[in-house]
């Protein structure tokens, strides 16, 4: 447990968030399966990117931590194997709390030759995969969920022969999409993966880089599709993970929270795909400027935030929905927070998705909104918030959810008297030292 109060003063200064946890897996993953070495450095060290290298040591693959002499700087090594180099495992692959550790690793062992099982921590064994079943099965593979309710763990038939699939997923989902992508690799003819809105392409960016022939377009009804043609190999190369945008949600919303705050979050990836948290900000009246913008693909940039007071604008509310949210998806919860402090009403939308991640975030989310007294309801895919009520501290129950603690920690910022957060361990999943790095800022 961990006591927090309301802010006394502005928050002031520069905050360096860790590498984005999405970028970290797949760097893991892409080296493993490219020839030579792979030199990760800004890598994610959080218990969810953990799970990842410690799946691929027992799939045969070398990965060392040293510090770069030169600058003391960590650096991941990842001696790749290629396309066809992993052996098989000796025992179950453990994927802890990771998402996107099960479902993209999915992908890849339904094209090997060996068997394995896959499986995770309990929340884990809850969430859905037959959104991975189905499509790896239409592309050939055997893959089974033991207990037959569509969940992990999940046994996985080797020795298959995969074809390329042109598959239309019902969600924008970046787990769905790569795991089908990663298969795509392996199979005969192309893969496309057509969803109804663009979600984070760290996949198509990263793969592109190491050789594979991808890219993304929109296609003529509007959908986003990912295009994979197989058959070139993927060749090791220096992967440099930027800040987590998604970590830096927490410090935006801080200083949006509290008066007179101004925080320079520095070296954050903003690829258009993830940073719609900006722009609904910004919407909101946020005073968020970028600078230093990197304009690679994976583009960086220094994000400055001042305190600022919301608005709705000319609406009676203010509504998030639509294609925005694959791009804001794990923000939803720190927003809602920031939401519950305005003086006008907010609806989030089209948001279902919230409802299968590591917790369902729309119940959660508005339980513990409730518990520090905001007027707020669930909705089938979403929240409705009613501005205009004081937030008093309150127990916070996490649910292990990494993202609800950390959006309640900044709740605390603006609630009256002392708000502790229950079983705050779990920001380890995704960000080991927030609590740390907040109160260098109290
Ligand atoms: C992720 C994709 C998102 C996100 C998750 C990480 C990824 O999930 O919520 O935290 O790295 O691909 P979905 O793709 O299922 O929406």
């Amino acid at each position: 447990m961990i006591a927090l109060e309301k802010a006394t003063r502005p928050l002031k200064g520069d905050v360096f968030v860790p590498g984005d946890k999405s970028i970290s897996h797949r760097s893991i993953m892409f080296g493993a399966l490219a020839n030579g070495t792979t030199e990760i450095t800004g890598f994610l060290q959080s218990a969810d990117c953990l799970s990842t290298i410690d799946c691929f040591k027992k799939l045969g693959i070398i990965i060392d931590h040293s510090m770069r002499p030169s600058n003391g700087v960590p650096v991941i090594t990842v001696h790749g194997k290629g396309l066809h180099g992993l052996r098989a495992p000796s025992e179950t692959l453990f994927t802890g709390n990771s998402g996107t550790t099960t479902r993209l690793m999915s992908g890849i062992l339904a094209a090997q030759h060996f068997n394995s099982m896959i499986t995770g921590d309990s929340s884990i064994e809850k969430r859905p995969m037959n959104r991975v079943i189905k499509p790896l099965s239409q592309m050939g593979a055997s893959i089974s969920s033991v207990r037959g309710n569509d969940c992990c763990p999940l046994m996985i038939t080797g020795d298959k022969r995969l074809h390329g699939i042109n598959y239309r997923s019902p969600i924008a989902s970046a787990q769905v999409k790569s795991s089908v992508l990663l298969a795509g690799l392996y199979a005969e003819g192309d893969t496309v993966v057509y969803e109804p809105a663009l979600s984070r392409n760290h996949t198509e960016i990263m793969l592109s880089a190491f050789g594979a022939d991808i890219h993304n377009e929109i296609a003529t009804d509007g959908s986003a599709a990912a295009i994979l043609h197989p058959g070139m190999p993927l060749t090791g190369m220096k992967i440099n993970v930027p800040g987590d945008i998604s970590s830096a949600a927490y410090f935006m919303v801080a200083a949006l929270m509290v008066p007179g705050s101004e925080l320079l979050i520095r070296n954050v990836g903003v690829n258009k795909t993830r940073a719609g948290i900006i722009r609904v900000l910004k919407q909101m009246g946020a005073d968020i400027t970028l600078l230093n913008c990197d304009d690679s693909q994976e583009s960086k940039a220094d994000i400055l935030v001042k305190y600022s007071s919301l608005t709705c604008g000319e609406n009676e509310r203010f509504e998030i929905g639509g294609k925005v949210i694959p791009t804001m998806i794990d923000e939803l919860p720190v927003v809602a927070v920031l939401a519950a402090t305005a003086d006008f009403d907010t609806v989030i939308k089209d948001a279902a998705e919230l409802r299968v991640k590591e917790s369902n975030r729309i119940e959660t989310v508005v339980e513990n909104l409730k518990a520090m007294g905001a007027d707020v309801e669930a909705t089938e895919d979403g929240i409705i918030i009613h501005g205009g009520n004081k937030l008093h501290g309150a127990d916070i129950n996490c649910h292990n959810d990494h993202r609800l603690a950390m959006s309640f920690a900044i709740a605390s910022l603006a609630a009256e008297g002392t708000t502790r957060i229950i079983d705050e361990r779990c920001i380890g999943i995704s960000y080991p030292s927030f609590f740390k790095d907040l109160q260098a800022l109290l």
